[in-house]
């Protein structure tokens, strides 16, 4: 039977006859994926693998140091932590379009593997020796929805497949290719990987910066920053984590809208919750959270976060609507 000890067993064959005695990367983005893709790897090849987390600098609050202490602390990886927020945040200045600002961090995201391969990994080798591949935790769903499926339309491109620059210089490892999240945590639990970093609610790799409607800028990810903490906050308190897939918040930053606080006018931006509950991601229903919960998250954000005076709530199924906004 396809049992989960088998998928381990056969990647771990097929990436020692792709990566041979050769070196690899893998970037780590604090997602389930790449997570699981990494260790995986790690089992195949030992410490010839480095992983690179590139702080681009569209994280979750919070989140980076996550990452470098949970990750690191679980599996026993070398891991480089980039701090590039500058150049991704360049390469976005004037961008809006979804499917431009999807390309321009997938392109992004392997400038700063290179320069950390240059700079970093093959200058503190003891061998000097390039290293030669990437890994990337793609998923099937990623592949089918940006058009790498048979027939398939291109629905987004994902960061990690349709946003590949031509002169790539790795050779791409990319081991869950074949595989659903539920057995991408299936394989990260039998490979022991702990509980908050296998459990954790998906998150995209062009991280917040395709959760800003508009353009991208460092007030603005400030914003959704705090926002966003605020909300998983609540939701984790309510206890009720594991009852939805992930909930998305979204800043309409090129909206306003009227409000009134204390006796004075607002005139401020609205932010979207997402909360879907899916098996896969390839469809998804919107969750139907607690009112009281709702309320409780709605407050806070218009209270705490200034530049907030209203919060919608998204009750649209996938399909019509994706799972996050662009
Ligand atoms: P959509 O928005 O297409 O999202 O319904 C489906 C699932 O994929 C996640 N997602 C991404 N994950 N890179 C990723 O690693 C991406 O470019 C990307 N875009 C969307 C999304 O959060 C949801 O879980």
């Amino acid at each position: 039977s396809w049992s989960t000890g088998n998928i381990i067993e056969e990647q771990i064959e097929l990436i020692r006859a792709q990566v041979g005695d050769g070196k690899a990367l893998c970037g780590l983005s604090g997602g389930v994926d790449s997570a699981v893709a990494a260790a995986l790897v790690q089992r195949a090849i030992g410490d010839r693998l480095t992983c690179v987390l590139v702080d681009h600098g569209l994280m979750r609050q919070d989140e980076v140091e996550q990452v470098e202490k949970d990750y690191v602390a679980a599996t026993g990886v070398k891991l480089h932590v980039a701090r590039e927020s500058d150049r991704f945040l360049s390469a976005l200045a004037g961008v809006s379009d979804p499917e431009a600002k999807r390309k321009a961090i997938g392109r992004e995201f392997i400038r700063a593997f290179e320069a950390a391969e240059e700079h970093v990994l093959r200058a503190e080798a003891a061998d000097g020796k390039p290293v030669q591949f990437l890994v990337q935790g793609t998923l099937y769903p990623d592949v089918v929805e940006s058009g790498g499926g048979e027939g398939a339309a291109n629905i987004k491109s994902h960061h990690n497949v349709g946003g590949l620059p031509e002169d790539l210089q790795f050779e791409l490892v990319e081991p869950l290719r074949q595989l659903f999240k539920d057995e991408v945590r299936a394989v990260g639990r039998e490979l022991g990987l702990p509980e908050n970093i296998v459990g954790r609610q998906p998150f995209p790799g062009p991280g917040l910066g395709i959760r800003i409607i508009g353009e991208v800028t460092e007030e603005r990810l400030d914003i959704l920053r705090r926002a966003d903490a605020i909300a998983r906050e609540e939701l984790t308190r309510a206890g009720l984590d594991d009852d939805v897939w992930q909930m998305p918040v979204v800043l309409l930053a090129d909206v306003r809208s009227v409000g009134v606080q204390g006796d004075g006018r607002t005139y401020g931006h609205p932010i979207v919750l997402r909360p879907v509950s899916s098996e896969d991601a390839m469809t998804a229903d919107w969750s139907r959270l607690p009112s009281e919960l709702l309320a409780k998250i709605s407050n806070r954000i218009t209270n705490e976060v200034e530049e907030i005076n209203r919060v919608v709530l998204d009750v649209t199924s996938k399909p019509p609507g994706t799972i996050e906004w662009e």
